[in-house]
This record gives C-alpha cells, sequence and structure tokens, in this order.
C-alpha cells in the first residue's frame, strides 16, 4: 500500500518534471526567436519604446481574442485584483522598455550578459528590502556572478552607458516583478497565462502615454518609411514577429512561473541567455574578444553555483 503510494508520488514528481523541462525548452525557444527579430527590427527603426508599447498590444490583443472566442476562459477578476497587479504592471513596464532600449543600443549578447546577473539582483532585493537571510555560500557565489558581468562590461568593445544601465534596470525591476507576480498567482485563483495577460493589458496602459511622450508619432512615421524603403514591404512581419514571439515567450515563462519558485525561474531565465547569446553572436556576426566572453562564462558558472548554494 504504502509502496504503491511512493510510485504514485514518484510518477507525479516525474511528470512534473517533464512538464516544467517542456515549458523551458517552449519558452528559451520563443525567446531567442523573439530577441533575432526585435535586434533586427530595431537595426532598421531604432524606437524601442513603440517596438516595447507593440510587444505588449499584441499580447493584450492574442489574449482579448482567445477570451472572446473561448480558446482560454477569462478569468474572473474584481478591482483588488486590479489594483494588486497594478505594481507588478510597474515592474513589467520599466523592466520590458529598459531591456529593449539596451537592446537598441548595445549588441543582443552584451544585454543578456549583463541580465545574467539578474540572481544577484534578486539576493540583494530579499536580503535588503524584504530583509531574507541566505547562507554564507550564496552571498559567495554572488561574487563571480557580479565579477563575471563586470568583467564583460569592461572588455565589451561597444560599450554603451545607456545600454548598460538599461540592462541593470531591467534586472532590477524584472526581480520586484517575479517575487510580486509569484505572490499575487498564489492568492489569486488566476492562472499563470491569463496573470501574464492582465498583466501585459495594465502595462500596455501605462507604457502607451510614456512611449507617445519619449519617441512619438512624428518621430515613428518617419523612421517607418525609411525602414521600409530600407528592408521592404516584410519589414512589418519582422515587427509582428518580434510582437508576436514576446508575447508567446512571456505567457510560457509566467506558465513556469506559477508552478516554480521566482529563484529557479530566475535560474532558468539565466540558463536561456546561454542560447540568446550564443545565437544572437552567430545570426548578428558579433565580434567577440576571448575575454569578454570569459566575463560572461563565469557569470553563468556563478549562477550555477548559486542555484547549488541556495538548495
Ligand atoms: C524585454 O523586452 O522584456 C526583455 O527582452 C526581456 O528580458 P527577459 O529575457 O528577462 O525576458
Amino acid at each position: 500500500e504504502s509502496v504503491a503510494f511512493t510510485d504514485d508520488e514518484a510518477r507525479a514528481a516525474a511528470a512534473q518534471k517533464l512538464k516544467i523541462s517542456i515549458y523551458f525548452a517552449t519558452w528559451w525557444a520563443l525567446n531567442v526567436v523573439f530577441n533575432i527579430y526585435n535586434k533586427k527590427v530595431l537595426n532598421a527603426f531604432p524606437y524601442p519604446w513603440l517596438t516595447s508599447t507593440l510587444s505588449l498590444a499584441a499580447g493584450s490583443l492574442i489574449m482579448l481574442l482567445s477570451w472572446a472566442a473561448r480558446v482560454t476562459e477569462a478569468p474572473k477578476t474584481d478591482l483588488k485584483f486590479w489594483k494588486a497587479l497594478a505594481p507588478v504592471a510597474v515592474a513589467h513596464t520599466i523592466g520590458h522598455v529598459a531591456a529593449t532600449v539596451s537592446m537598441s543600443k548595445v549588441a543582443v549578447s552584451f544585454t543578456h550578459i549583463i541580465k545574467s546577473g539578474e540572481p544577484a539582483f534578486s539576493v540583494l532585493v530579499s536580503r535588503f528590502v524584504l530583509g531574507e537571510r541566505f547562507p554564507v555560500p550564496v552571498y559567495l557565489s554572488l561574487v563571480p556572478i557580479i565579477g563575471g558581468c563586470a568583467l564583460a562590461a569592461l572588455t565589451e568593445l561597444n560599450f554603451d552607458m545607456t545600454g548598460f544601465m538599461g540592462a541593470m534596470i531591467s534586472n532590477l525591476a524584472f526581480v520586484f516583478r517575479n517575487i510580486f507576480s509569484k505572490r499575487g498567482m498564489k492568492v489569486t485563483s488566476v492562472s499563470g497565462m491569463n496573470y501574464y495577460a492582465c498583466l501585459s493589458m495594465l502595462s500596455l496602459l501605462i507604457l502607451l502615454p510614456f512611449a507617445i511622450g519619449v519617441e512619438g508619432p512624428q518621430l515613428w512615421a518617419a523612421g517607418w518609411h525609411e525602414a521600409i524603403s530600407q528592408i521592404g514591404p516584410h519589414f512589418v512581419w519582422w515587427v509582428a514577429a518580434q510582437s508576436v514571439f514576446y508575447h508567446l515567450y512571456n505567457q510560457v515563462s509566467y506558465m513556469s512561473l506559477d508552478e516554480i519558485s521566482p529563484l529557479t525561474f530566475s535560474i532558468g531565465n539565466t540558463m536561456k541567455r546561454i542560447s540568446v547569446i550564443v545565437s544572437s553572436i552567430i545570426v548578428f556576426r558579433t565580434p567577440v574578444q576571448p575575454i569578454n566572453a570569459l566575463g560572461a562564462a563565469i557569470a553563468i558558472l556563478g549562477t550555477f553555483l548559486y542555484s547549488q548554494a541556495k538548495q
């Protein structure tokens, strides 16, 4: 009897593991496609505030349509839910636009090397803002994470302060977003997929006025004409791809976050960056110096050590 129970438990655990692995693989693959199209778009059309807005708009539209068509059941939400979601949406908006501004200024690989430092931000925020304490090895693992990122930043050939700061701000904002999203998902019956849908919609409302203020329709129109004349009419498909893939990868990442801790999420996210860094270096023929690659490798190794130290 008890043996059968353990068997069932083991089977359930294995099934859960398989499910998370499939989520992670899908998340990473979708993210690679997003990053490539996003950078292709930004190279021809350097308006990150608009492209960030379009990503959120695409996600909102997809989800509104799938609720209307009953492909997914619309969540039951009240004012309390949206109020609790507001700070999460502010963090999501800041993190998203900051990362996109960063990628408009520097190589995709550089943004993601800096973003591989996210677990370090997670520890610092948990320690100094939430008052959580960690065992010493956790703090020690921050040395290679921060040191590796610093080495990569210092040896980056096309270093740009806005590009660097954008990635750093994104790290900080997403740590808050992840911790508060997880808390939010725990207290509501809204699934990860629908939680992210609501997050997109609220973020879109927050971002739109700022995007108009910072860039605005005049620059967009001029830039759009230039991009079309440079790339051709199929430029519009690149924009559509970056927008739709942004939504899809985030949706799958939230389906994962619903089932794992924010910490496991951050680690999965850093591992994801290896595939993004490698594929973007190949696609965009980014020149890499060995010392620069070493910095990235140390930072990512630091994340492995961190995950070990946390267990
Ligand atoms: C964004 O635009 O939000 C960033 O590209 C996302 O960064 P992530 O890789 O942390 O999701």
